[in-house]
């Protein structure tokens, strides 16, 4: 594994973070006290979920079509969406967020 610093990548505040690491577009958000990292792409027709997107707890909902994952495993749960999105291991250690792509 190769931890990455995207310490002062994140926004502060609240909610969905676009971040890009090398050719990755992902998004980063801390729900309560922990932080999800996932590809901001949606698997169903390719939304940035950092646009179309928004969350529910550790639900992201896409609004293009209405798709729904769980961001602690990347599954479907709600179509039209089938496939996965990917997600990516996320870290916060003293103070230092570190996220491996
Ligand atoms: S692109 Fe996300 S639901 Fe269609």
């Amino acid at each position: 594994m190769t931890w990455i610093d995207i310490t002062t990548k994140v926004a502060a505040s609240d909610g969905l973070s676009p971040i890009s690491i090398d050719d990755v577009e992902l998004v980063v958000v801390r729900v309560e006290d922990d932080w999800w990292a996932f590809e901001d792409r949606c698997s169903h027709a390719g939304c940035a979920f950092s646009q179309d997107g928004e969350m529910d707890d550790t639900t992201v909902i896409c609004y293009c079509h209405g798709s729904e994952f769980d961001i602690t495993t990347g599954q479907p749960t709600r179509p039209p969406a089938e496939e996965p999105i990917r997600t990516f291991p996320i870290r916060m250690r003293d103070g230092v967020l570190e996220i491996d792509v």
